[in-house]
C-alpha cells in the first residue's frame, strides 16, 4: 500500500476531508495550472485517453474524479451518449458545469457531487469508467477501485490517467529536479495555495505506478490490465476490464 500522504501537515481532518478542502481552494486557478506544469501535454494525454475509448463504443461512462470535467467533455468524442462526472470537490464542480454550459453539452454530461468509495450507483450500470489524475488522491484507494469494479458492467472497459516516476535515465533525474523545484515554485508564483503544489508533486512521487499499479488492479479483479506509459514515463495509461 502506498505511503498516505496529505494535502495539510498541521491538519487533523482525513485525506478525503482535505483533498475536497483543497481542491475546492484552487478550483479557479486549476485548468490554467495543469497546462503551464504538464506544458500542455495532459491535452495529449486525455485525447490518447478519448481514442482508446472511441474505439470500444461506450454508450454511458462515469468519469471519477471529473474535477473541472475537460475529460469528460473531451469524451464527448466517443460518441456516448450519456457521461457523469463525479468529484468530492463542489468548487471543482461548479468550474466544469461553467465550461459545460458555455459548450453546450448539458444534455450529454451530467456532473454530480459523489465518493469515489461509495459510490451512488447499481452493479453493472456503466459500459466505461474513467479516472484522470484522481487515484492518487483517494483516500482508501482499494475501496474506490473496488467500488468502480462493482458499477462497471462485465467486458466494461476502466481507464486510468495517472502520473508516473520515470525510471529511466536521464529522464528520472530530470524528473526528479522538476518536481522538487520547478513545480512548488510554479505553485508558489500561481496559486493562492502553497501546499496544494507540494502535496501534487509529493503524492505522484510515493504512488504505485506500472507494474505496482497494475498489480493492485488485478487484486481488486480486473483483468486484462495494461500500462501504456506516456511521455518518458512521466504519466500512464492503465487500461482494463471486467
Ligand atoms: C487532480 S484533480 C483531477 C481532475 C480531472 N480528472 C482532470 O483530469 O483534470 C483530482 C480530483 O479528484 C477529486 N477526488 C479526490 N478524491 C475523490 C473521491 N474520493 N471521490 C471523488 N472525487 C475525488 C478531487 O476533488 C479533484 O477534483
Amino acid at each position: 500500500m502506498s505511503k498516505k500522504v496529505k494535502p495539510y501537515k498541521d491538519s487533523d481532518l482525513g485525506k478525503k476531508e482535505q483533498v475536497k478542502q483543497m481542491f475546492d481552494t484552487i478550483s479557479d486557478d486549476y485548468d490554467g495550472l495543469n497546462r503551464v506544469i504538464s506544458f500542455g501535454i495532459d491535452l495529449k494525454w486525455r485525447r490518447k485517453v478519448v481514442s482508446i475509448l472511441k474505439k470500444k463504443a461506450p454508450k454511458n461512462i462515469l468519469d471519477i474524479a471529473t474535477g473541472t470535467g475537460d475529460l469528460a467533455i473531451a469524451m464527448t468524442a466517443t460518441g456516448a451518449e450519456k457521461i457523469i462526472g463525479l468529484d468530492i470537490s463542489p468548487g471543482m464542480l461548479e468550474v466544469g458545469k461553467a465550461k459545460i454550459s458555455s459548450k453546450s453539452l448539458q444534455d450529454t454530461i451530467e456532473m454530480i457531487v459523489g465518493d469515489s468509495e461509495n459510490l451512488p450507483f447499481d452493479d453493472n450500470t456503466f459500459d466505461a469508467i474513467t479516472v484522470a489524475f484522481g487515484v492518487r488522491n483517494f483516500e482508501n484507494l482499494e475501496k474506490g477501485l473496488s467500488e468502480i469494479l462493482r458499477v462497471l458492467k462485465p467486458s466494461g472497459s476502466f481507464v486510468v490517467l495517472e502520473t508516473s516516476v520515470p525510471i529511466k535515465t536521464p529522464f528520472k533525474q530530470g524528473y526528479r529536479f522538476y518536481t522538487k523545484y520547478i513545480l512548488p515554485t510554479i505553485g508558489k508564483i500561481f496559486s493562492k495555495d502553497r501546499s496544494a503544489y507540494a502535496y501534487l508533486s509529493e503524492s505522484a512521487s510515493v504512488f504505485p505506478h506500472g507494474e505496482a499499479f497494475n498489480n493492485i488492479l488485478g487484486k481488486i479483479g480486473f483483468i486484462g490490465i495494461e500500462n501504456k506509459p506516456q511521455t518518458f514515463g512521466v504519466a500512464s495509461i492503465y487500461v482494463a476490464t471486467k
